[in-house]
């Protein structure tokens, strides 16, 4: 890739994003030891917490309305059932009976919704792009939040799912 990040549009970023978790949960696999397990899942969970919220805060907010509905519903209900493993995986450590199983379903959960996310034609990314959303300004206002996000969930908080909550969560 011959892009910075500073220069990525809003789908670049996030597609870039993609890209390291999918070698993330790459290296989780053949990995020995549980040291480098469990770091690389801790990594894995990080990623993955800032990932959300900055699609959560900006760019699924700006779909919203301008792409099919359903689409951007599932897409919170998938990362809410994301972060119920993320929190438990982060509570949890590789001598744990189900620690391994547990990555391993959290790779499969996100591999199905970034092909939701990317899909051509139909996908929410493409749809986003057919309706004229300013990929430039979304990339700026991301990159803001990348920054307060990857400080909050590095000082330790944990993945806040809204979809269970109830209708108060989410921006409807
Ligand atoms: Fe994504
Ligand atoms: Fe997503």
């Amino acid at each position: 890739m011959t892009q910075t990040y500073e220069e990525m549009d809003a789908i670049a970023m996030l597609k870039a994003d993609h890209r390291k978790v999918e070698d993330l949960f790459e290296q989780f696999e053949t990995a020995s030891g549980k040291a480098k397990k469990q770091s690389l899942a801790e990594t894995i969970c990080l990623e993955l917490k800032v990932h959300t919220a900055i699609e959560e805060e900006v760019f699924y907010p700006a779909c919203r309305g301008k792409i099919e509905d359903d689409l951007v519903d599932e897409a919170y209900v998938e990362h809410d059932a994301a972060k119920v493993l993320i929190n438990e995986i982060e509570a949890g450590g590789p001598d744990e009976k189900f620690y391994d199983a547990k990555v391993k379903v959290l790779s499969e959960m996100i591999e199905h919704h970034v092909e939701e996310e990317e899909k051509r034609v139909e996908g929410m990314f493409s749809q986003a792009r057919s309706a004229g959303l300013d990929m430039d300004a979304l990339a700026d206002e991301m990159r803001a939040h990348k920054k307060t996000a990857t400080a909050k969930f590095q000082s330790g908080k944990s993945a806040q799912t809204t979809t269970f909550e109830g209708d108060s969560g989410v921006a409807a």
